[in-house]
């Protein structure tokens, strides 16, 4: 009671969100997806390590597992577009290109969950997948059928080749056979990102009843600039599409570029911390063979994945920007004395070469506790810092970068 109490609160709101009742997803999906790095890769004359293969996909699967991913929390691994073959089978169901599946999807997902983790793939509600392949329309309650049948833990449903005016009735049908075959089934839509990109407001009400995550914007390409519109878009709509987040529904700005060619170091702390402040997905799209340790170090970063994975599920907020530097936080626990814990993440969007310096107090974050918090940092631990709320206090954040804290309240 005092914890729902706390929850209305803290999102100042009073919308009662129950949500898919699938069991699944409890925390924000962590995984590993192709699209990201791997798109639409099919010609494996030219690119025989990287074409959307069996092969590919058993090789992340071996690292995913072996390299520590899967003990961090990393548990989905999703194919993305470009799988299918260009037609149904006899039968009319779907098969994957028989050239570079040679196995069949149901062995490689066999495989893929003999490594301890879980098999995601994708589809499209429409006539075809954004990459031409055959869609799930005029299909939709053998697909899901096949899809269980293959031991599918988790689905992205794409919305390309198909009317604004289907869509919500239409993923809601999928989902109904989803549920019909009696497997848990991470159910990822697309629609809002199709129908923001277009001015139109999606319902996140019925979204949160019928799907486990959906993409709400635009896709992630490999870029600072294409990361900070995402990041400028949540913020800009927080109010409109956070209290929507919570266990078992979850928004998505899209996958994790770490480790990738088109963020620096820091951009790349700054991502894992945004994303978890969000309490976004977590899904890689990186190729194990040739990440960085550097980088590799970020994405398996314990404390930043547990404030991600944070159990109360509450979506944080973009709150104030001082001299061009966003200050974002969100409530996590332990809470103490009815306060909760917070993490805060200090992005500066400014290029001038220096860690620029701002001060600030924790009570004008808006936290609340009267006796103050330990604070401590994230991506630099020092030990742990005292701080009264009224007390101002220096950060210096780097250019495109991050400080990332977190302040625990101080019981009585
Ligand atoms: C999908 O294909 C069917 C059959 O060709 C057609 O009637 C329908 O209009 C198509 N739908 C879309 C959204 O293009
Ligand atoms: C199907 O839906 C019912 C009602 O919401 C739910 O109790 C059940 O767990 C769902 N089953 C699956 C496999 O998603
Ligand atoms: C949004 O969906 C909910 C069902 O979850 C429905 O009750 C409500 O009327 C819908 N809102 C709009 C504006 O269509």
């Amino acid at each position: 009671m005092k914890l729902q109490l706390l929850l209305l609160f803290l999102t100042c709101s009073v919308i009662v969100v129950n949500g898919l009742d699938n069991g699944v997803a409890r925390t924000p999906p962590m995984g590993w997806m192709s699209w990201q790095r791997f798109r639409c890769i099919t010609n494996c004359d030219l690119y025989p390590d990287d074409c959307i293969s069996d092969k590919l996909f058993r090789k992340m699967a071996d690292l995913m597992s072996s390299e520590g991913y899967l003990d961090a929390g990393y548990e989905y691994l999703i194919i993305d577009d470009c799988w299918l073959a260009r037609e149904r089978d006899a039968q009319g169901r779907l098969q994957p290109d028989p050239d570079r599946f040679p196995h069949g999807i149901k062995d490689l997902s066999d495989y893929i969950r003999s490594k301890g983790l879980k098999f995601g793939i994708y589809e499209d509600y429409g006539n075809y997948t954004c990459a031409g392949y055959p869609g799930i329309l005029g299909h939709l309650k053998t697909d899901a059928q096949t899809f269980a049948e293959w031991g599918v833990d988790y689905i992205k449903i794409d919305g390309c080749y198909s009317k604004f005016e289907d869509m919500e009735d239409g993923y809601k049908e999928f989902g109904q056979y989803l549920n019909e075959t009696g497997r848990p089934i991470v159910y990822s839509c697309s629609w809002p990102a199709y129908f923001e990109s277009s001015g139109i407001h999606a319902n996140y009400s019925l979204l949160a009843d019928i799907c486990n995550l959906w993409r709400n914007w635009g896709d992630i390409q490999d870029s600072y600039s294409s990361l900070t519109k995402i990041m400028q878009w949540f913020g800009n709509n927080q109010d409109r599409i956070g209290p929507y987040a919570g266990p078992g529904h979850w928004n998505d700005p899209d996958m994790l570029l770490i480790g990738n060619y088109g963020l620096s170091y820091e951009q790349s702390k700054m991502q894992m911390a945004i994303w978890a402040i969000l309490a976004a997905p977590l899904l890689m799209s990186v190729d194990f063979r040739t990440v960085h340790p550097a980088y590799k170090e970020i994405l398996l970063h314990k404390e930043a994945i547990a404030i991600n994975q944070d159990v109360l599920g509450i979506q944080g907020k973009k709150i104030l920007t001082i001299t061009n530097i966003d200050i974002w936080t969100r409530p996590i626990t332990p809470i103490i004395n009815d306060s909760p814990t917070y993490a805060i993440a200090f992005h500066s969007n400014r290029d001038d070469g220096y860690p620029y310096a701002i001060s600030v107090s924790l009570e004008e974050l808006g936290l609340r506790n009267a006796k103050g918090y330990s604070v401590s940092d994230v991506f630099e631990p020092q030990g742990e810092e005292i701080v009264q709320i009224q007390d101002k206090f220096i950060v210096k954040v780097k250019p495109s970068g991050v400080v990332f804290i977190k302040a625990v309240p101080i019981g009585s």
